[in-house]
């Protein structure tokens, strides 16, 4: 049986970026449905078992669905961090210095800098991805085993998993994830998200597959 995750923050910690109604229905109804379904479907198969990973290098139709979108529903509720807003400034004023600064540090960045040029050529090409996604999907950063990155786009539930690649990174793109506060400027919600990734999470999913 699977479980539910719990936010590792307060329901409106992530405002503005993400509103405490978007995540109480993104976490508490979409995510908590694709649990609820993937525990009814594997019930008397081989799937039971398993583990989510397996379920996707091993499954088709609902099956994978449900798993991808667990799996990748897991990945992006834990890699956010409370917004940074200064003082007596709105929205627009949220910063990321801290994450910024880690990252460029750390042997992800170093990695992204390599193979970017920098920081900022990396977002501009992982918003425009996610930006031009056709439908609904999800945007990743994601990891050979070498440690080569690369971005993927992917429709539906699909992920890097499925491909014999490891997630670092996502920004989710179907309609749910933003329209309660963004309606359908998807690329103005994307570029906010930079404003709470956690850095020190993705590196360590990084530093995990080296
Ligand atoms: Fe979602």
């Amino acid at each position: 049986m699977f479980t539910l995750i719990d936010l590792p923050y307060p329901i409106d910690a992530l405002e503005p970026v993400i509103s405490a109604r978007t995540l109480e229905f993104h976490h508490g109804k979409h995510l908590k449905g694709y649990v609820d379904n993937l525990n009814k479907l594997i019930v008397g198969t081989e799937f039971e078992s398993m583990s989510l990973e397996e379920i996707i290098c091993h499954s088709s139709g609902p099956i994978f669905n449900n798993a991808g979108q667990i799996l990748n529903h897991n990945l992006y509720f834990t890699q956010f961090r409370p917004a940074r807003v200064i003082a007596g400034e709105g929205p627009s004023s949220v910063i990321s210095s801290e994450g910024e600064a880690g990252v460029e540090k750390a042997a992800l960045g170093a990695q992204i800098i390599k193979q970017w040029g920098s920081l900022d050529a990396f977002k501009t090409e992982f918003v425009q991805k996610g930006a031009t996604l056709f439908g609904s999907g999800w945007v990743w950063l994601q990891a050979d085993a070498s440690g080569a990155l690369t971005i993927g786009q992917y429709t539906g539930a699909d992920n890097p998993v499925a491909h014999g690649l490891r997630p670092i990174l996502n920004f989710d793109v179907w309609e749910h994830a933003y329209y309660l506060d963004y309606q359908n400027r998807r690329p103005s919600h994307l570029e906010a998200l930079w404003g709470i990734v956690d850095w020190g999470v993705v590196e360590q999913r990084f530093a995990a597959v080296r």
